[in-house]
């Protein structure tokens, strides 16, 4: 099992970090690639990560050609032959993001079983918007042993209004409602950039979606898709996630590439807090000193609220302010297990239901911590570099699964930071 070791304390980061595509956007164009019955798609810009294998492999599995040219972060995907429309459970089980598969086949095929997502450290994350959408869509949904089965011969339009704008049932009914026979309108729409970024994906397939980052999306169901090319969106999470290291470290940094808008409400708070954030040409520049920073509240909510996928390595920032600083956790219900890890590092904070409070500003010391899940992992690395002495930060099957490079990418920023294999 490999480890990350830090010895931390002193480092200031300074330098340029080149930022990969989103993960959150490549999962999901990797399903609509499963649409086109003609023509190859070619994904770049496409990061090097264990969850892009393993979307891979799920796609693979339905019997669709997919060749990944890691040297230039290219996929490219060939669905041309007759697809099978089951998603096989030993991949599905690595990774909940595997459900988006669930409305391309059905809408290609007519047909779809999936595996059920097992449960999930941050939260419950029950599926109940996917499966009601494409039940408006005229989709009979049946669930035994463990798998899902939706039938349809062909899916019909319809208003969808979601209760709550989750971002892969939105992904999912977007994909299913591009071959159905009429118009889809889907209500209060997730409207993350990664959602922007399948829209295009899908309308340079001949699809017609419109309306992608609002709230309501319109489309209009066409008879058949045919491959593209396409560019993945930048990671605004990997983006911000450096933005935070920089600013815990009284750091310099240019951030290469990143989005502003994307980023905007980090970036908001950032400011507020003391930090400068400055947008120059060729990316966003964050430069800090520790002692002026001041403590904020900060709550999460789906884009353009402040993202739950920053949210723990926000929490090691607010920990190094000097001052209260509040985080109230609005999208998953239990997504604070971090914050555990960190008071063996010397964290002062109370949790009450959705709310952290941190006591900001006591010495912390390095100590072995585990990481709980993918960002919670970037957090106890990022507290890692403050901490006083040696940080052993284990289990990075999490890490590995949405950051390419991470260590690799502190040490050239100047961070004494190592990985080690231990068998
Ligand atoms: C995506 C992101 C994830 C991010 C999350 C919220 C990917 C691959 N993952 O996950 O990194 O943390 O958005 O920004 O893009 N919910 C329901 N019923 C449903 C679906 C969701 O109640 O049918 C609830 C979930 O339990 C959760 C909330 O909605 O509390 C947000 O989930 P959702 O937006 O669907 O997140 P994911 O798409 O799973």
């Amino acid at each position: 099992m490999d480890k990350i070791i830090i010895e931390g304390g002193q480092t200031r980061l300074d330098g340029e970090v080149v930022i990969e595509g989103a993960k959150n956007a490549v999962l999901p164009l990797l399903a609509a690639t499963i649409l086109p019955k003609s023509g190859k798609t070619i994904l770049r810009n496409v990061p090097i990560l264990s969850d892009v294998f393993t979307m891979n492999n799920v796609v693979r599995g339905l019997g669709i050609s997919v060749e990944f040219n890691e040297d230039d972060k290219e996929i490219t995907v060939d669905a041309t032959s007759d697809i099978l429309d089951v998603a096989p459970y030993e991949y599905v089980s690595k990774m909940r993001a595997s459900i988006v598969v669930l409305g391309p086949i059905l809408a290609r095929n007519g047909h779809a079983k999936v595996s059920m997502p097992g449960g999930c450290t941050i939260g419950s994350r029950p599926i109940d918007l996917h499966l009601k959408g494409l039940e408006a869509m005229g989709a009979k949904i049946t669930q035994l042993g463990g798998d899902i089965t939706a039938e349809a011969e062909k899916l019909h339009g319809a208003h969808i209004y979601m209760d709550f704008p989750s971002v892969g049932a939105t992904q999912n009914l977007m994909m299913a409602a591009t071959l159905a026979e009429g118009v889809t309108t889907i209500e209060n729409a997730a409207r993350e950039p990664e959602i922007v970024d399948l829209a295009i994906l899908l309308n340079e397939m001949g699809a017609q979606v419109r309306g992608a980052g609002t709230e309501t999306l319109v489309i209009t169901g066409v008879d058949s898709l045919h491959g593209a090319e396409h560019d993945v969106v930048q990671d605004r999470i990997e983006a911000g996630t450096f933005m935070v290291a920089a600013a815990m470290t009284s750091g310099n940094v240019l951030i290469k590439d990143a989005v502003w808008e994307h980023n905007r409400p980090l970036i908001s708070k950032l400011m507020e807090m003391g930090v400068s954030v400055t947008e120059e040409e060729n990316g966003i520049r964050v430069q800090a000193e520790l002692d002026n920073l001041r403590p904020v509240t900060v709550k999460t909510l789906p884009h353009p609220g402040f993202p739950t996928d920053m949210q723990a390595q926000f929490t090691a920032l607010m920990a190094i302010v000097k001052g209260e600083s509040t985080m109230i956790e609005t999208v998953f219900e239990n997504r604070f297990q971090h914050l555990e890890e960190m008071r063996r590092m010397g964290l002062h904070s109370e949790i009450l239901r959705d709310t952290a409070l941190i006591h900001g500003g006591h010495d912390l010391q390095g100590a072995p911590v585990m990481s709980t899940d993918l960002r919670a992992s970037a957090a106890l690395i990022l507290t890692g570099l403050v901490a006083n002495g040696t940080t052993i930060v284990g289990k990075l099957t999490h890490l590995d699964r949405g950051y390419y490079q991470f260590h690799e990418k502190l040490a050239k920023l100047g961070a004494n930071i190592r990985r080690v294999s231990e068998a």
